[in-house]
């Protein structure tokens, strides 16, 4: 027997993109962001700047997404909203939005936790995309997390390990940042690491002992040997730019991956599960395809417009509590800092 046909409006505003998105079930008939470019000229992201950015975005976006699927409101079974954890004056654009047309359209209001969405992203019936079978080793990458999760089932989740210090994607764009690049830097590292050599130069890793991770120390060697290495040439960097590109994603990369190989280790799950926006890496790409050649995993990154932040993710969330019935009262308030699981 087939579901009966369920509409989600999912709305997701936790960082510096405002993204409405509506599903039909778990398929996805309009995901729209709009990405704050106002945050470019600054080096990164303005939280007040954003949330801002998020009041002026909101109400046209969450009307071009229903524009887009070809839905009235009044088709709507349900709104789910991102909680957090995120930016609090973002969230609250998001949230208040939320609880204020699901009360206005008599329907559920349901709550959805960012990092669990990035991870249940994998679970949107999209043509190529193929799924992840229980249980599963989840790593997010983006700007803002860095995370290995254990996914027993959509929600029985346990956090492995986490970063200490900065987000992965942060070490990609503060590394750029360094070598005169514009922000968000980390497609460019990548684009100019492929042209070139990952063993030019070597950065120490952090010796941090378990499953968490820790970017920042990193961030510091890489400063030094550039201010050393401009001292002695004032071209080195342009210079050598494919190269030190090369080293540091190579670098960030066996970070990653040791860890990986290390939950792989201490689970005996194979099936691996990337998604954030880092996920969109070549590099990381091609280590994934490499180790289910030498190592027997299956792996899998969901389409590129589910890895960055956006509204789909919480709308499939969205769709799995209703199934559950899993509804949120209208004095939900907005939560900055949200583990998964809590
Ligand atoms: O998921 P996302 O869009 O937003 C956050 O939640 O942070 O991730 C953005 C991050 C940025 O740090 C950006 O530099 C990084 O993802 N990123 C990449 C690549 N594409 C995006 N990092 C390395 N290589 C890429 N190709
Ligand atoms: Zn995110």
């Amino acid at each position: 027997m087939t579901d009966p046909k369920k509409y989600i409006l999912a709305i997701e505003s936790s960082c510096d993109d405002t993204s409405a998105a509506v599903l039909c079930n778990a398929k996805v008939l309009s995901n729209v962001v709009a990405t704050q470019e106002i945050h470019k000229q600054y080096g990164g992201v303005v939280p007040e700047l954003a949330s801002r950015a998020h009041q002026q975005n909101i109400v046209p976006v969450v009307h071009q997404a229903l524009a887009k699927a070809n839905i009235d409101k009044k088709e709507l079974s349900a709104i789910a909203f991102t909680r957090g954890p995120g930016l609090m004056g973002s969230l609250l654009v998001g949230t208040s939005f939320a609880k204020s047309l699901a009360l206005g359209l008599n329907i559920p209001l349901i709550e959805v936790n960012h990092m669990e969405a990035h991870i249940l992203a994998h679970f949107i019936e999209e043509g190529s995309m193929s799924q992840p079978q229980f249980p599963f080793l989840a790593m997010t990458i983006s700007g803002g997390h860095t995370q290995i999760v254990k996914v027993s089932d959509p929600f029985t989740m346990e956090v492995l390990g986490e970063t200490l210090d900065d987000a992965v994607g942060e070490a990609f764009d503060k590394s750029a940042k360094l070598m005169g690049l514009p922000y968000p830097g980390g497609p460019l590292v990548d684009k100019y690491a492929k042209l070139g050599n990952p063993f030019a130069y070597d950065f120490p890793k952090p010796k941090v002992e378990g499953l968490n991770f820790s970017f920042s120390g990193l961030k510091t060697s890489i400063l030094y040997f550039l201010q050393k290495q401009t001292k002695e040439n004032p071209d080195f960097i342009a210079q050598n730019i494919n190269d030190i590109c090369a080293s540091v994603q190579h670098t960030i990369l066996e970070i990653l991956m040791e860890k990986l190989e290390l939950a792989v280790e201490q689970t005996g799950i194979t099936q691996v599960a990337i998604g954030g926006g880092v996920a969109a890496n070549s590099g990381i790409r091609s280590r994934l395809k490499e180790a289910e050649e030498t190592k027997g995993w299956k792996t899998y990154i969901p389409k590129f417009e589910f890895c960055t932040d956006n509204a789909a993710m919480i709308g499939i969330v969205g769709y799995l509590k209703y199934k559950k019935g899993d509804f949120t009262q209208q004095n939900v308030a907005a939560k900055a800092r949200y583990a998964i699981g809590s």
